[in-house]
């Protein structure tokens, strides 16, 4: 079945051997009453272990990702932990991108490294930078496209078939295209996963995380940790991300639209120095991100002419795009990355990078184009 089918019905059957409901009910039970101690009777032991409304969510993510297995956790961060936590031990080694999300790379750096785990951090647009970075211990790479800020490129399909070469996993944030934009696990990686408070819940009211692959060990060593670790979504979260999943399609291509013409818009302002978005043929790995992706989605990030001091004076002046950190809502949001979601990377790692003062990133929303071309020009004069 297609997309929209899929994340509409999928796991959310009416059961009508019961009541019927056409909406999966929020499960609120902590514990499930058995009648003999050696098994659950109805397969169901406690919530932390498992919970029908959890479940349902989790075929959903599933099925949109064209994964075998999804496992549903309390956030991104908590579907990340139980990742390294799952898959990593004392000595091994991840390659990661330079450039992810500030909170992912605090994880590796204030918490990974004190368990003895290295990373190396690469500019994954070049693949060889990826394989010269792999050593004999190397059991993850850790990617994003497109990244977070800059929007850079990777080739998910070349850089997962070199880690197979070497005996290592490639995981894959897919929380700024959606599964609706990128498949990951098709394109050769062994996880993917999400903030599903962005994309997936879509509309700003509940922090949520995900991690899909097809692999049955790697489920089941995290599925383990889910459970292990507790990290899990309550169920009137889950409620909320099924609910949000069931636009997912139709909110991605209208949020693509919008940041194209955002784009297109801002590409010509002389304000603007430049503008990452892998929509824009001037974006240059626009040929691969066509390759890679149904849609260029819904972000982008933009250098402003006058740095820091006019960022700031840009962002303050915004009326329909609300100054704020998260994305992926129906709602336009804006974001300066250097005193904001990347405050947590050290200043010369990110001026290395490129995440200057003078950068500002966009969270194209659901409104009307214009009135969101009206506000950033009103902002930018
Ligand atoms: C790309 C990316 N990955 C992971 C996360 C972490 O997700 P959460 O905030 O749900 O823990 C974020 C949050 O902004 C993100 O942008």
């Amino acid at each position: 079945m297609g997309f929209g089918t899929r994340s509409i019905h999928e796991g959310e059957e009416p059961d009508l051997a019961s009541t019927g409901d056409v909406v999966v009910p929020i499960h609120l039970s902590s514990t499930f009453a058995r009648r003999t101690a050696d098994k659950p009777s109805m397969g169901l032991e406690y919530s932390r272990t498992g919970n029908p409304t959890r479940s349902a969510l989790e075929r959903r993510l599933a099925s949109l990702e064209n994964a075998d297995h999804a496992l549903a956790f309390s956030s991104g961060m908590a579907a990340e932990t139980t990742i390294l936590l799952s898959l990593l031990k004392k000595g091994d080694h991840v390659v990661a991108g330079e450039d992810l999300y500030g909170g992912t790379r605090r994880l590796f750096e204030a918490t990974m490294k004190r368990f003895g785990v290295a990373i190396t951090y690469v500019d994954t647009r070049t693949n060889s930078a990826v394989g010269r970075a792999l050593r004999n211990r190397t059991r993850l790479i850790w990617l994003e496209s497109p990244t977070n800020p800059l929007m850079r490129i990777c080739d998910i399909g070349a850089i997962s078939r070199l880690g197979k070469r070497h005996g290592a996993l490639t995981v894959v944030d897919n929380t700024f295209s959606s599964p609706y934009i990128q498949n990951p696990l098709d394109l050769g990686a062994s996880l993917s996963v999400h903030s599903t408070t962005k994309y997936i819940g879509g509309h700003s009211d509940v922090v949520g995380g995900a991690v899909m692959t097809s692999d049955d060990g790697l489920f089941e060593s995290m599925r383990f940790n889910q459970n292990a670790l507790g990290a899990v979504p309550s169920p009137f979260d889950c409620f909320l991300i099924l609910r949000g999943s069931k636009t997912l399609h139709l909110r991605m291509e209208r949020h693509s639209d919008n940041a194209k013409a955002v784009a297109e818009f801002l590409a010509t302002h002389r304000g603007v120095s430049r503008v990452h978005y892998p929509g824009l043929k001037s974006h240059p790995q626009y040929s691969l991100a066509r390759r890679q992706m149904r849609l260029p989605g819904g972000m982008l990030s933009m250098e402003l002419k006058g740095g820091g001091a006019a960022a700031k004076r840009f962002l303050s002046r915004l009326r329909v795009f609300t100054l704020a950190e998260s994305l992926g809502g129906v709602e336009s949001l804006a974001d300066h990355p250097s005193s904001m979601t990347h405050a947590s990377v050290p200043k010369a790692e990110r001026e290395r990078v490129g995440i200057t003062e003078g950068l500002v990133r966009l969270s194209v929303g659901v409104e009307d184009a214009g009135d969101l071309i009206a506000d950033l020009k009103s902002a930018l004069s």
